[in-house]
């Protein structure tokens, strides 16, 4: 969050992000260093001679012409399709920052075989898989190919430059070793006079060596260090990934903007549709065609820019680039270059060829999201902030009261003593411990907020110890590194080292965390770090970690490690129950510590329409625990939009409502009676889906795959779904479009899928695909349970609960229904997983997993986990088929271990739905059920 009066003296003075507190391009030295290069200007060359080869891996000299330094290029064959190229100084003067195996990488990838195809001192050529990766010595090049049809292509541009570190007076050392070389050497003496008339490439350049922006100097004593590459994609047009911006999710051409920035910042009143940095960074980027989808990942955490043009979007412009690339117009090609300030050039090659393929391939570099406890996966109320027990009381009966579903009471800043986390404001909340055991007594959850800034306060235990035991982050002097945020003059703990985790995770144990309890979970914000006085409203860059590095060699994974520590401390504290902890700054690999949401919005039509894209690009890149502030964090939202977006949000992962500190009060019963209603319906509609979304997120831990995607990843020879943000699916089985608009009557939803049927889940009206259709929103139509437009896929069959209780865990025991949408051919499948919702025994087997088929009139259900060691007294009360052209005569049941009997239903001639009463079989036997 970021409080209103810190920098502005009213609400209405502030209505915009100030972006002369960020910077552009032209005023980071390095981002301005390799977007000025001319194309073609990389003077790189492979020494293929020198190139030596094993199994899975080939290595060779890579040298800059004009400088003569030497990289060193390695390029591995990892299995499931992947390839990695990582590029470093061969004799470095300094180590350059990798994140540890582990840390990012969850081991290290598995290789694959790498096949010598052809090799010789202008060009190597391996295969791998059905690809082929093609080396060309000079100018430097790399092609990557599947079954011959050119799909990737380094350094296609020429802006491969990679700042060697060096002495600060290098350049004339270098200048004079050369005049040395010119005098014992003749031939290359000569080469030199060549290179010479060229202009220099590494000559000094001002901000190589300091750089001040406004009233900081970042002192760089190690000097400049940045990389650089491009990477086209021919055949493409449509880019995805690089979260986080508020953008649209297909990737715009920066042409005539600036790059899309990747640098976590905490940023003020953000604005829509532009590509500047926000609170997290995933360097994750995605390519689809009708053909196929190939993902990179470029893993580096250090400040990044990426510059993006399309042939296709930027005719004119481009046109200048094809006196260097030679291509055909007609097909389009994406050229991407990236920019990283430090760290090295590592890159992963995902080929695919299927996104769902690229999800499993990036998820097995960098981890999946682990099954979340059931609670999370439902309703969170939250405000900066509840005030006191009582409050915190009456929210938790109005919900009651309102007949509303709630699951997590969530405490921000406030709730503490002078905002020093761990500690309780001993006024208004005197009892925590008997606050959160009243609200879970009812099931509910409570979070409270930690953030990684410590008050220097010399009677606060936790700058006692971080002191003593030398926990902080240090500035470049050397001192305790000391910035100003909430609690005022604060020290930062540093993540980075084992040993600061290790004291973070003991501090979430019960005797530690006075009034906590097992019910308590953790929100981390400000994690960018948000340093209210630094350079960009956060840290240093030359402030120094664990290891000795700087602050820019790891700014963007400073996030991840904090909450990758309170993960470690909600583990320890509870070995048994999964932790639950948001967080607002993240990085590749975050997806395993929980969930992320899109920082501090504002409450307008167009932040809740930007959500959509914001959580797709999130979802595509391996954070699926997404959500946005329901409602808006900054400014009042109108009851309408403060409706439309609950409406929304009950269809998106993570869902949380939450509003700054300065806006009115807007728990749904102080709506209007009709808006208070539809908010009820949503939250409703949330809790009976909440089996869908659990089976689809342990789908996302196996698989990878996002609960939320765009309709391409379904449908994806469908052109005209390529840039689709309005709508999206939900799993493979729901489409949602939410309204967006204020004052909307109606909304075009296009229903995609030439062979699909899809069927209103308002009305079970049946559609072909692909049209677009105009649905009614009218929003105080004859109130029914889904306002916004949401349809359900034909062939997909989807799990629910009809009984809506206070909190998601007293549902645990409670009946399925099955929703059954039959396809053209009358067929269906889905599955259901379940288990206890929130320990770790379903790692040993303790679930239940189902797949449900219906073909030739008959529904199956068949054991997915036939080994498995969990019951459940759940049971199956009823089963709704849509799309039943005709009333079966009976309808009979054959249950596992019982004999055949013939079933109570309905069946209804205008709406095509057949309703089966009280099956009554338990959920975890096999069964089929006739109709005849
Ligand atoms: C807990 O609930 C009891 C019973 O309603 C109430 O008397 C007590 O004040 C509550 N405690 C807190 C801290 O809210």
């Amino acid at each position: 969050m970021w409080l209103l009066l810190v920098l502005c003296g009213s609400l209405t003075v502030c209505s915009a992000v100030d972006r002369n507190n960020f910077k552009t391009c032209d005023q980071s030295g390095f981002c301005k260093r390799h977007r000025d290069m001319a194309t073609g200007a990389s003077p790189y060359v492979v020494l293929l001679d020198q190139l030596t080869l094993d199994h899975s891996k080939a290595t060779v000299p890579l040298m800059n012409k004009v400088t003569k330094v030497q990289l060193k290029l390695e390029i591995w064959s990892l299995k499931n399709n992947m390839a990695r190229m990582r590029v470093t100084e061969m004799e470095p003067i300094k180590q350059r920052y990798e994140p540890p195996v582990g840390d990012v990488l969850i081991g290290e990838p598995a290789q694959d075989s790498l096949e010598k195809l052809q090799l010789d001192g202008a060009k190597a050529v391996f295969g791998f898989g059905s690809n082929k990766l093609r080396i060309q010595a000079e100018p430097f090049l790399i092609e990557v190919s599947t079954d011959d049809v050119p799909v990737m292509s380094i350094n296609h541009r020429g802006l491969f430059k990679f700042e060697h570190y060096r002495l600060k007076n290098e350049g004339k050392a270098e200048e004079e070793a050369e005049e040395g070389n010119e005098e014992g050497n003749g031939e290359e003496g000569k080469a030199e006079e060549e290179n010479k008339e060229q202009p220099e490439e590494e000559e000094e350049e001002p901000g190589m060596w300091e750089e001040t922006f406004k009233t900081h100097t970042d002192r760089k004593p190690h000097g400049p260090s940045s990389v650089g590459f491009d990477i086209a994609f021919p055949g493409f047009e449509f880019v995805y990934g690089i979260p986080e911006h508020a953008d649209s999710v297909a990737l715009k051409s920066t042409a005539n903007t600036e790059p899309y920035r990747l640098f976590n910042l905490d940023v003020f009143e953000y604005e829509l549709n532009n590509p500047m940095a926000l609170y997290g960074s995933i360097p994750v980027m995605l390519a689809h065609n009708e053909e196929r989808t190939v993902g990179m990942f470029f893993l580096n955490a250090a400040e990044m820019w990426v510059d993006i043009h399309s042939n296709k979007a930027d005719k004119s412009t481009f046109s200048k680039l094809m006196e260097f690339v030679h291509g055909d117009q007609d097909i389009p090609q994406v050229d991407t270059h990236w920019i990283a300030e430090s760290g090295v050039i590592d890159v992963f090659l995902m080929m695919g060829p299927t996104a769902k393929d690229v999800f499993q391939q990036y998820s097995s570099l960098t981890g999946s999201t682990p099954l979340p406890p059931l609670f999370s996966l439902a309703y969170h109320q939250c405000r900066w902030n509840y005030n006191d027990e009582k409050d915190v009381a009456q929210i938790d009966e109005n919900f009651d009261a309102h007949d509303m579903p709630m699951d997590v009471i969530w405490l921000d800043i406030e709730h503490t003593d002078g905002k020093r986390y761990f500690t309780w404001d001993s006024v208004k909340f005197p009892h925590p411990a008997e606050m959160i055991a009243n609200i879970s007594a009812k099931g509910r959850k409570m979070v409270t907020i930690i953030d990684p800034h410590i008050k220097r306060d010399t009677n606060y235990h936790i700058h006692q110890e971080a002191q003593a035991q030398s926990l902080y982050v240090r500035d470049r002097d050397g001192n305790e590194y000391d910035g100003w945020c909430w609690p005022g003059s604060s020290s930062y703990l540093d993540f980075l080292d084992p040993k600061v985790r290790e004291f973070w995770a003991s501090k979430y144990q019960p005797d530690q965390y006075e009034g906590s309890t097992h019910d308590l979970f953790t929100w981390n914000d400000m994690n960018e770090p948000s340093v209210f006085n630094g350079p960009e409203i956060t840290m240093h860059k030359d402030a120094k970690h664990y290891g000795g590095w700087e602050h820019r060699d790891i700014h963007n994974i400073y996030g991840m490690y904090q909450q990758r520590a309170t993960v470690e401390g909600q583990l320890r504290r509870d070995p048994q129950q999964r932790p639950f902890v948001l967080t607002r700054a993240f990085f590749a690999g975050t997806q395993r510590y929980g969930a992320v949401w899109t920082g501090d919005n504002t409450a307008e039509w167009g932040h809740l329409k930007m959500s959509i894209p914001m959580l797709l690009s999130l979802n595509l890149v391996g954070i699926t625990f997404s959500g946005a502030d329901v409602g808006g964090f900054f400014k009042n939202p109108d009851a309408e939009l403060m409706t439309r977006w609950y409406q929304a949000g009950a269809y998106q992962p993570f869902f949380r409502a939450h509003a700054h500190i300065e806006t009115k009060r807007r728990e749904p019963w102080l709506l209007p009676d009709e808006n208070r209603d539809v908010i009820r319906d949503s939250l409703r509609a949330r809790y009976r889906l909440l089996p869908y979304w659990y089976t689809l997120f342990h789908a996302a831990e196996a698989g990878g795959s996002p609960a939320m995607r765009p309709l391409w990843v379904e449908f994806p020879k469908d052109k005209s779904t390529f840039g689709t943000e309005d709508q999206y699916l939900v799993g493979p089985g729901l489409l949602v479009h939410p309204v967006t608009d204020a004052g909307a009557t109606g909304v075009s939803v296009y229903l995609p899928g030439t062979d699909d049927v899809w069927y209103d889940m308002d009305t079970s009206q049946r559609f072909h695909g692909a049209q677009t259709v105009y649905v009614a929103v009218k929003l105080n139509k004859a109130r029914s349970r889904f306002l916004i437009p949401v349809f359900r896929r034909g062939g997909c069959i989807i799990p629910q609960r009809d009984r809506i209780r206070r909190s998601s865990s007293l549902t645990y025991h409670d009946p399925f229904t099955l929703v059954v949408a039959l396809d053209k051919h009358n067929s269906a499948k889905g599955d259901l997983y379940s288990d206890d919702y929130n320990s770790f025994k379903y790692q040993a087997g303790a679930y239940i997993h189902r797949q449900f088929t219906f073909e030739h009139n008959k529904l199956t259900s068949k054991n997915l986990n036939p080994a498995g060691s969990f019951s459940t007294p759940a049971w199956i009360e009823k089963i709704i088929v849509i799309g039943v052209k005709s009333s079966p005569k009976a309808v009979y049941a054959s249950v596992e271990g019982t004999g055949q009997s013939s079933l109570e239903f309905k069946y209804d001639d205008t709406t095509q739905m057949l309703i089966i009463r009280k099956p009554g079989m338990g959920v975890n036997k096999d069964f089929d059920i006739t109709l005849s």
